[in-house]
């Protein structure tokens, strides 16, 4: 076992942690359900761990990044004997219900789980500006976040399991609305022939939605939708959670519901794999 991290899930978040991990100097062993997302990394300095239940093996912090909490068990379910003494530390979206139900089945098999969630886009990641919040099991999270610290800046919320993707869900409600409107907006610009950036001009966004605009303007412009930063299967599963999350405390849900479906109507025409901006069209 080295003191570096095990990183398991290389999708477009997970890969950019392993770079940030590598770029600090930090020994990094990653897994993959789909082998060849580990090429690129492995050539780069991480090592492949031939299984799930190796890459646990490896290290005492073992970084999740997939879609969502279920992922975690179909994969942690084959390596449960491997988990005492880990130090779980699961940056995919999912409700805060969720976490709180993992954090008991986890402590079930010896390890402790520090949930989490990313502030940042991908390619943001290890920058200035990135944040990751986290909640859960303080001292695990305490013996851990210099580490922690190469893919963001660490901002412990509180021992409730569940207390990040709260923070993490209701800061996506926002973004999620947000994005859904503007592109209504830009397709409104686009059935009238005006081309959607012009209607940045006179738009005031918050900061984190500006630095996405431009490139989404020029998708609806441009009629492409490249998926490989954020496509729509994975808002489609974020979504999902921030109806999770409403319905769990009782709330309303008529807008989540609302802007699930057009992801959920965007899959079902088969753009699931575009970029986010398709829904636009
Ligand atoms: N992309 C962003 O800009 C961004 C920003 C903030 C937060 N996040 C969050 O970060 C997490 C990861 O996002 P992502 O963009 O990297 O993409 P993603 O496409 O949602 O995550 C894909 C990863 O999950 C794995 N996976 C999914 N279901 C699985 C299953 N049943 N069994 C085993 N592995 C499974 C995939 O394996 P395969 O490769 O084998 O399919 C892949 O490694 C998500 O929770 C997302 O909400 C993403």
């Amino acid at each position: 076992m080295t003191d570096g991290v095990t990183l398991i899930g290389l999708g477009p978040m997970g890969r950019a942690m392993v770079r940030a991990f590598l770029a600090a100097g930090v020994p990094t062993t990653v897994w993959n359900r789909t082998p060849a997302r580990a090429d690129e990394l492995v050539a780069a300095g991480a090592a492949r761990a031939a299984t799930a239940a190796d890459a646990v093996a490896a290290n005492e912090l073992v970084v999740l990044s997939l879609t969502d909490y279920q992922a975690m068990y179909d994969i942690l379910g084959d390596v449960a004997g491997a988990l005492a003494g880990r130090v779980v530390v699961n940056l995919s979206s999912d409700t805060p219900d969720v976490t709180r139900v993992a954090a008991d089945r986890l402590g079930d098999r010896g390890a402790a789980l520090v949930a989490g969630g990313v502030l940042a886009s991908a390619d943001m990641v290890g920058a200035d500006g990135a944040s990751v919040l986290y909640s859960g099991a303080r001292e695990a999270f305490d013996a851990h976040e210099p580490t922690l610290a190469a893919i963001g800046r660490p901002e412990y919320l509180g021992a409730d399991h569940g207390l990040a993707q709260l923070h993490y869900q209701a800061q996506l409600q926002v973004f999620l609305t947000t994005l859904a409107a503007y592109l209504q907006s830009f397709a409104m610009f686009a059935a009238a022939g005006i081309p959607a950036r012009e209607f940045l001009v006179r738009a005031a966004p918050g900061e984190d939605v500006a630095a996405l605009l431009p490139a989404a303007a020029r998708a609806v412009d441009d009629g492409e939708y490249p998926g490989e930063l954020a496509n729509v299967l994975m808002m489609a599963a974020t979504a999902d959670h921030v109806v999770g999350a409403n319905h769990g405390m009782g709330l309303d849900t008529a807008l989540p519901d609302a802007i699930k479906s057009l992801y959920d109507r965007a899959i079902g025409r088969g753009h699931g794999r575009d970029g986010w901006a398709s829904l636009a069209r």
